[in-house]
């Protein structure tokens, strides 16, 4: 079940041990005035970096790699990537706000592939996608100052296949990462740092393997967190919620909260978190079914809460390990089938 995505998983192990640049068929050069290259052809020249991106892009076909080396920006438009291309940013790619949209966007396409890509700018979205498989992301730079990261819709078709690396945003207003209608994602690691709202949010996303979730200040003054299951995540299609979401570690520290389950999520096993002063409650498990946080610390912060509203099914089948110092665990009301094993100076009211 962890390793069934054998594509996915050569796709990233090829696309790491490449340089950005290297291999390319295409290339976006220059500084002020752009070229863009296919092959020994000059498709653009001129100073809309957009407009030699998108070009260069329209002009390879599938299987070919465009490599843009040049920096620039590209306002508030977007650039669209289509089936079978790669594309990678070795330049600072600096983005605007497309209203609804994202900076960067693969819509209804297959094997896609960015192993490469740093951006800066306040964008909507940075990344938009929807109606993707077999998409293969590698070291994402997001040194942003407003808008969201990274962002799978939620009213359009679903997406089957995903891989990330490496994914780092700084400064995004919104969340990180938020997925919606994914089947099949594998993520190494997600580093959040002053993000206001999630680092990696998965919504109404199955059978997910994830590396670490690491925030730093993330939902400050607010009750997202640096990890956050929600809409459904983890429910398979019979309306199980057998272990299928898995993620190895979470560090989370200051900010909102650090691991938190709402609104019938589960089927997750959290291997090890390690959370300190979180201004919002460390972990908070509400109405969710199936989930297993099999060791870790808490240090200090907002206390580890099980919870329930009235709109949902109570908590059930949850499993927790955890050394907790420095603030409290609640379990109220108590859940069905609820097994703790709490270790640590904190105050525990559990049933
Ligand atoms: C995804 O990759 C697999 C393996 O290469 C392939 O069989 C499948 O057709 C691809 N899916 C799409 C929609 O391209
Ligand atoms: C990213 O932001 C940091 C400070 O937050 C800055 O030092 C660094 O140069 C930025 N990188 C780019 C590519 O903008
Ligand atoms: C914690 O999250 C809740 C729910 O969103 C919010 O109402 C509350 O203000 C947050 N508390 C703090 C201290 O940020
Ligand atoms: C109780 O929850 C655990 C997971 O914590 C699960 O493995 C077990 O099957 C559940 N027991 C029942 C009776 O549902």
């Amino acid at each position: 079940m962890r390793f069934y995505f054998p594509t996915a998983m050569l796709a990233l192990a090829s696309v790491v041990h490449a340089q950005c640049g290297e291999g390319s068929d295409a290339t976006v050069t220059g500084e002020g005035t752009f070229v863009a290259t296919v092959g020994s052809e000059e498709v653009y020249a001129g100073d809309d970096y957009l407009v030699a991106i998108q070009t260069a892009l329209d002009a390879i076909t599938e299987g070919q790699r465009l490599s843009v080396i040049a920096s620039g920006s590209i306002g508030d438009r977007s650039i669209t990537i289509t089936s079978g291309k790669i594309f990678e940013g070795c330049g600072t790619i600096d983005v605007g706000n497309n209203a609804g949209h994202g900076a960067i966007e693969v819509l209804d396409a297959s094997d896609v592939s960015i192993p490469f890509l740093t951006m800066t700018g306040a964008p909507y979205f940075g990344m938009r996608f929807f109606g993707v498989s077999n998409l293969s992301l590698g070291q994402i730079t997001m040194n942003l100052s407003g808008g969201l990261g990274i962002r799978f819709e939620r009213d359009e078709a679903p997406n089957f296949n995903v891989a990330m690396d490496t994914i780092t945003v700084t400064g995004a207003g919104s969340h990180a990462v938020e997925t919606w209608n994914i089947d099949g994602l594998t993520i190494g690691s997600v580093f959040a740092q002053d993000v206001g709202e999630c680092g990696l949010l998965l919504q109404t996303t199955t059978n997910a393997q994830v590396g670490l979730v690491d925030g730093n200040n993330v939902a400050a003054g607010n009750g997202y967190a640096t990890l956050r299951f929600a809409n459904t995540n983890g429910r398979l299609a019979d309306g199980s919620y057998a272990t299928n979401v898995y993620v190895d570690k979470v560090v989370s520290r200051g900010g909102g909260r650090g691991v938190f389950c709402v609104s019938e999520s589960g089927g997750a096993e959290i291997g090890n978190v390690d959370l300190a002063d979180n201004g919002n409650n460390s972990i908070l498990i509400e109405n969710c079914y199936g989930v297993s946080i099999q060791g870790g610390t808490v240090n200090g912060g907002g206390e580890v809460r099980l919870s329930a509203r009235d709109e949902f099914a109570n908590n059930r089948d949850i499993s927790i390990s955890l050394q907790v110092d420095g603030t409290s665990v609640t379990e109220n009301p108590c859940g069905e089938n609820i097994s703790w094993d709490l270790t640590g100076s904190g105050t525990f009211n559990i049933c």
